[in-house]
């Protein structure tokens, strides 16, 4: 029997169980394969006893509508600056990849799909030169990772966010206020983006496009007359005013990131000291973001993306990410897509087009 693992890693995301039933559906077509999962990204095959799950029909039957991971995940303990805390308590990051790799092959695994963000594929590309077979799957809801059109979880989290942008339209009506929604994405703007062009947002504020207040005041002045009118701003988490910084505060013990959050509020404050008189309310959508059922399409990404990830497994094809481009289930080098990012790009359509529909970008 040839030995495959699974493991989800960072964030968890809407599709991620529906990438694992893609995968162990597939391998169940072939003859001699076992599919494994480890628990925690791959911190099940570090632990001692390893925490390593066989997946059957039983585990995977019917999980493509759950969001969450039935692997769990996390965003600590990245192998590749791993913390390891001395007798005073000081933390040191060091790169354990190595020994990680000679544990998967002691274990006897001939192949492993890792399904996560940036910062997994990094891994997988550390692993795979290493030795290790694997293949990379692209999940974030971020949809910031570049050799892919598109990340799953991405427009479960664009169609949730814009749920929730529906909402805050009619009472900002009722009362004649500012709301500013803030969404997730870390450094790229995309679910603020496809949310404020589907919900109709005026103000649209991006990372990528560093705003001014002024100008984000002057759009809302427009808007009223004798105190009367209302706004709608969606503001992305890592967005800043031209002279200000990211909002932001320390991550937890061991982990990778800084976490985001509260720039709506900051905004709140910006415009006030800039004079706005209406009232402005603020909603962190956050985790909202990333919970719950995957809509059809991120289902329907995730479990193809499984599918082909199998695919390489069986051709031999190691050392790839799955992507899909031009409508399509193709393959890429992980270096390729671990060495950028994906952000929005200013002279985009996307963006030209919503400033020809009258949304501001404050700049
Ligand atoms: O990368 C996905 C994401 O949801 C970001 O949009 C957000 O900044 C971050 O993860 C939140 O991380 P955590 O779950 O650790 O709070």
């Amino acid at each position: 029997m040839k030995k495959l693992l699974i493991s989800t890693g960072g964030g968890d995301c809407p599709g991620l169980n529906a990438v694992i039933r893609g995968i162990f559906k597939r391998a169940q077509k072939e003859d001699g394969w076992e599919v494994y999962g480890s628990m925690e990204a791959l911190s099940g095959v570090r632990r001692d006893p390893p925490e390593i799950i066989k997946l059957d029909n039983a585990t995977t039957a019917g999980i493509h509508v759950r969001g969450g991971t039935i692997l769990k995940t996390t965003n600590k303990g990245n192998p590749l600056q791993f913390p390891v805390k001395d007798e005073k308590g000081n933390i040191t990051f060091t790169d354990i990849t190595q020994q990680l790799a000679d544990k998967i092959s002691e274990m006897g695994f001939d192949a492993v799909i890792n399904i996560g963000g940036d910062g997994s594929q990094k891994i997988s590309q550390a692993l795979f030169e290493k030795g290790v077979p694997v293949i990379g799957v692209p999940k974030t809801i971020d949809n910031d990772l570049s050799a892919t059109d598109m990340t799953f979880g991405f427009q479960t989290a664009v169609q949730i966010a814009t749920d929730s942008f529906d909402k805050l339209v009619t009472t900002a009506e009722s009362h004649h206020r500012v709301m500013i929604m803030e969404v997730m994405g870390r450094d790229a703007g995309w679910i603020a983006l496809h949310t404020a062009i589907a919900g109709g947002a005026e103000i649209c504020l991006i990372p990528e496009i560093p705003y001014d207040v002024g100008k984000v005041f002057q759009r809302i002045t427009e808007r009223y007359k004798n105190g009367r009118g209302f706004v709608n701003i969606v503001i992305a988490e890592g967005a800043r005013a031209k002279d200000g910084t990211v909002v932001s505060a320390p991550g937890e013990e061991g982990s990778e990131h800084v976490r985001l959050g509260g720039v709506a509020y900051e905004l709140s404050r910006q415009l006030k000291a800039a004079g706005c008189e209406a009232e402005i309310r603020e909603t962190v959508l956050g985790h909202v973001q990333r919970g719950g059922t995957p809509i059809a399409f991120d289902r329907l990404l995730a479990t193809m993306f499984g599918v082909k990830a199998f695919e390489l497994v069986l051709a031999g094809s190691f050392g790839k990410m799955v992507s899909f481009q031009n409508n399509d289930f193709i393959a890429v080098d992980l270096v390729e897509a671990t060495t950028s990012y994906n952000l929005v790009n200013k002279e985009s359509f996307l963006v030209k087009g919503a400033k020809g529909l009258g949304i501001s970008f404050g700049d």
